[in-house]
């Protein structure tokens, strides 16, 4: 799979992103050791902790549908009027989740744009996880 085509994805996701209360809007594809793509956003809500970012409902919908095995994710996240987006590194809580399905070096992909990306280690951004 094309690094390519995952970022086109994560960019395509981010439009879906429902944030009416950060108008922060992410976006994400993470791809699956066979080839498949989830591509999902972030979901908000009035009560705010119920909020959910992009890279988790991603892993839910994967792991829901069964998979278990990931290579990487692409993530493109900034104001929703943004006309430049920022590098939207995962949170802290995103990471951990990674680490329940990837391994050090999964692929975390940080797009600005379709031309504009930087490619990192899950071992990188998580380096002393936590897992049983
Ligand atoms: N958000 C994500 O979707 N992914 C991250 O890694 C960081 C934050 C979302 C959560 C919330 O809806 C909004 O961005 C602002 O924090």
């Amino acid at each position: 799979m094309d690094d390519r085509e995952l970022i086109k994805q994560a960019l395509e996701a981010r439009k879906g992103s429902y944030s009416p209360y950060s108008h922060f809007a992410v976006g994400a594809a993470l791809l699956t050791d066979d080839g498949n793509i989830f591509k999902c956003c972030n979901i908000e809500n009035a009560a705010y902790s119920p909020s959910i970012c992009a890279e988790r409902v991603a892993f839910a919908k994967a792991v829901s549908e069964g998979y278990r095995k990931f290579t990487k994710i692409a993530i493109a996240g900034g104001p929703a009027d943004a006309q430049e987006l920022s590098y939207c590194p995962p949170c802290g809580v995103c990471r951990q989740v990674m680490s329940e399905f990837c391994d050090r070096d999964f692929e975390i992909i940080l797009v600005k744009s379709a031309d504009e990306y930087e490619t990192h280690t899950l071992g990188e951004l998580l380096p002393l996880g936590f897992s049983l």
